[in-house]
């Protein structure tokens, strides 16, 4: 979060011609070179097992920045910027690869003054990382007196707490933690910025922001796709594992967390840690009574029918695995005792949004409230599609009547103008750069989150599912809604 200085440097990414690198990586990149934000001295190379010259690769390049950049493709930039991409092939465990790998290196370092500075990117799947760690130790490349070396991986950062921290010994026996950069991009959407901000920077907010003041916090994110292609990979998942021990637990983070000490990385990362270890332990009773999972089955979404998830492709035809979770949980602190987090994720929902409804308690039964059912006052932090802040009060319904009507006050950061809000990846690349970790995430967050997550599977392991139990195109298992109906609330739609 603070101000801090671009790096010369070159940017390795393993896994160049994968999707992550066509559809964010180079697009981000671009958009950075369209605004000016990439540093003067800098280069990329792409490492990748397929036969390209770097002439194809751009070329590769190019059509991905056509399809998914925010700014449109300049003929005139993109001749500047692909001068500065190269790529180079070989199989991630091939010694000779990485030797020729330092010379071409070495050789841009000249060419650009790059001063042997490194972003090493991993955007390769998971069993990957450990053995590309393992060859920059052996080649050197990881350290270099007076140069800087980071490391940024990709989630999913370990499959449970076990392989986490394994995963997490092998990076930082050769990076050290201020050098590693652990993604969850969620950190780089505009909106989770903007949370701290509203927070911190608003009177209004801040002061209510606790158990006096608000009777219960949302935090719900729901997507329209499915599985998609990914369906090996979501069979060893799910929607706990996939979202909440991330993204989910990042949300809830920034939301409850207390005032740093001021606006530096590992204040505000000692602030988030904070939370995730006040959270109300994990019993059985824990799980049976406060958390829901659902797995779609088939159903409509607008004109199209959707097959369930058992009839995705890579997912066997009895899987038990959750493509929705709900849960209720308390944070045990002064702040926030007695106030109930809900939290919901899910695939092939009614409609794709992510929000944080916070909403305040309802007045005494006295005045207005005594014989009018008088709505909550609600404030929704909208991460996506639409980005902003939504503030809904009750006001008098104009007329000669003393009909009282909620109204909405509607901030929409993203309406307004196109292509405003930076991509996510751009905001967590350009911080890269610039060595600012805060939109990234400490091992103790990672660690913390999996054994919540750990604990819950092991409970749920013992238990039956019976899935399906919502369609797709639906808002859920209804033990979803009646997880809130039995507390007399209900969840926002806003
Ligand atoms: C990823 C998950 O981390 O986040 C996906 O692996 C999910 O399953 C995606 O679809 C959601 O991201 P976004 O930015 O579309 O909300």
């Amino acid at each position: 979060m603070q101000n801090k200085l671009q790096l010369p440097a070159v940017m390795v990414i393993f896994g160049g011609t994968g999707d992550l690198t066509h559809r964010k990586l180079m697009p981000s990149l671009y958009n950075l070179f369209y605004q000016g934000l990439l540093p003067d001295n800098f280069a990329v190379v792409s490492v990748g097992r397929r036969d390209l010259t770097d002439e194809e690769y751009r070329n590769q390049v190019k059509e991905s920045i056509e399809k998914f950049a925010r700014f449109k493709l300049d003929e005139e930039l993109w001749n500047k910027m692909k001068e500065v991409i190269y790529y180079v092939r070989f199989n991630f465990d091939d010694d000779d690869g990485y030797v020729h790998l330092k010379e071409i290196l070495s050789d841009l370092d000249n060419k650009y003054n790059t001063a042997g500075n490194r972003l090493y990117y991993l955007a390769v799947s998971p069993e990957y990382f450990e053995v590309i760690v393992d060859k920059l130790d052996v080649h050197k490349m990881d350290l270099e007196e007076n140069c800087v070396r980071r490391i940024v991986i990709e989630k999913p950062f370990g499959r449970d707490l076990a392989s986490a921290a394994y995963l997490n010994e092998q990076i930082t026996r050769v990076f050290k933690e201020e050098n590693t950069y652990r993604i969850d991009h969620y950190l780089g959407k505009e909106m989770i910025q903007n949370i701290m901000v509203m927070r911190f920077a608003n009177s209004v907010f801040e002061h209510l922001w606790n158990n006096r003041y608000i009777d219960n916090i949302q935090i719900s994110s729901t997507e329209t796709v499915g599985v998609e292609n990914r369906g090996g990979y979501y069979e060893n998942a799910g929607a706990l594992k996939d979202m909440v021990q991330n993204h989910m637990f990042q949300l809830l983070t920034l939301t409850a967390m207390e005032p740093p000490v001021n606006l530096e990385t590992e204040s505000i990362r000692d602030e988030k840690v904070k939370v995730l270890r006040s959270l109300q332990p994990v019993t059985e009773k824990f799980v049976r009574e406060n958390m829901v999972r659902g797995q779609y089955g088939r159903g409509e979404i607008g004109i199209h029918n959707i097959k369930g998830y058992r009839e995705e492709d890579r997912v066997s035809p009895e899987s038990d695995i959750e493509t929705f979770v709900a849960m209720k949980l308390y944070i045990e602190n002064y702040r926030w005792a007695g106030v109930p987090f809900y939290i919901r994720s899910g695939k092939r929902m009614a409609n794709k949004t992510t929000e944080i409804v916070v909403q305040f308690k309802s007045l005494p039964k006295i005045l207005y409230a005594k014989d009018m059912d008088l709505q909550p006052s609600l404030l929704v932090i909208k991460v996506q599609p639409k980005e902003g802040i939504m503030f809904q009060f009750n006001a008098k319904k104009p007329g000669t009547g003393n009909q009282i009507v909620p109204i909405q006050m509607d901030f929409c950061q993203n309406c307004s103008m196109e292509n405003d809000s930076p991509e996510a990846y751009e905001r967590l690349i350009s911080d890269l750069i610039k060595g600012d970790s805060t939109l990234f995430t400490r091992w103790d967050e990672v660690e913390f989150s999996w054994k919540y997550v750990d604990d819950v599977t092991r409970i749920w392991r013992n238990e039956k599912t019976q899935f399906p139990n919502y369609a797709a195109g639906s808002w859920g298992p209804e033990a979803a809604h009646e997880l809130l109906r039995r507390d007399g609330r209900q969840w926002w739609l806003v």
